[in-house]
């Protein structure tokens, strides 16, 4: 059982790295950001209380997020260890993480830090393009789709997040480091955290963390 938190700035590289290592490790991939982004897309009335926070760059409320992870995580695809990719997002989400996981007798194995410098987010945020059918994620510029505008998945169109327009982009990093980074040093203090260098091909980041994964487990 491998339950593992991806922890990074926006637009580290959470998501592309997820999708690698769910198969890698046989376990789903939990993104609090694309289950909000699917309530608001279906006008759920979670999407409808979550949508504003999301358009301004802000954090959703502790209360409507933890409730959702404890769901999803109780589920019975879970039973063999999970991925999360975006949460905890704070140390209140953290501490009621421990505590829900405590309960089923589970906790955190390994929390993945990919570093990554501020000029080369805001180049990968304000290039990313999204899938309207699939949800896969590309970059117009380090790794476009075949054909400009549509996927190569599925054929479907390409839009830009309202969140990576460049005002928003700004609050979400200014977010980050004021509500999120202080977990690296909380998950350092628990001999949990592995540093990973987010620069570099996508493939050699991914042989980065199972490596610091396989060393950590040894080490146990
Ligand atoms: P969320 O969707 O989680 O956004 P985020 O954390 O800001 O992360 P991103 O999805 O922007 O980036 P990523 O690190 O996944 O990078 P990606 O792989 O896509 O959250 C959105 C919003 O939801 C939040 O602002 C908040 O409002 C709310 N929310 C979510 N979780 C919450 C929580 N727990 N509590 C409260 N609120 C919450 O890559 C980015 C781009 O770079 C892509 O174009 C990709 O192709 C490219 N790229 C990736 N890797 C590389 C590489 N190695 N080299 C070059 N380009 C690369």
């Amino acid at each position: 059982m491998t339950n593992m938190i991806l922890l990074g700035a926006p637009g580290a590289g959470k998501g592309t790295q997820g999708v690698n290592l769910a198969k890698i490790y046989g376990i789903p991939q939990i993104s609090t950001g694309d289950i909000l982004r699917e309530n608001v897309r279906n006008k759920t009335p979670l999407g409808a209380k979550a949508k504003a926070f999301m358009d301004r760059g802000a954090l959703v409320t502790d209360e409507i997020v933890v409730g959702m992870v404890i769901d999803r995580v109780a589920q019975d695809d879970c039973n063999e260890g999970f991925l999360l990719d975006g949460f905890p997002r704070n140390l209140a989400q953290a501490a009621a993480l421990e505590e829900m996981l405590s309960k089923s007798g589970r906790s955190i194995d390994h929390v993945i830090g990919i570093e990554v410098g501020k000029d080369e987010l805001i180049k990968r945020l304000s290039g990313r393009r999204i899938c309207k059918g699939c949800q896969a994620s590309y970059h117009a510029v380090f790794s476009p789709p075949l054909e400009t505008g549509k996927c190569d998945k599925c054929g479907g169109e390409l839009y830009q997040r309202d969140d990576d327009k460049e005002e928003t982009i700004a609050k979400r990093l200014k977010v980050y480091d004021e509500e999120t980074h202080p977990l690296v040093e909380y998950y350092t203090d628990k001999g949990l955290y592995r540093a990973i260098d987010g620069i570099g091909g996508v493939d050699d980041i991914t042989g980065a963390i199972t490596g610091a994964i396989d060393r950590a487990s040894d080490n146990t």
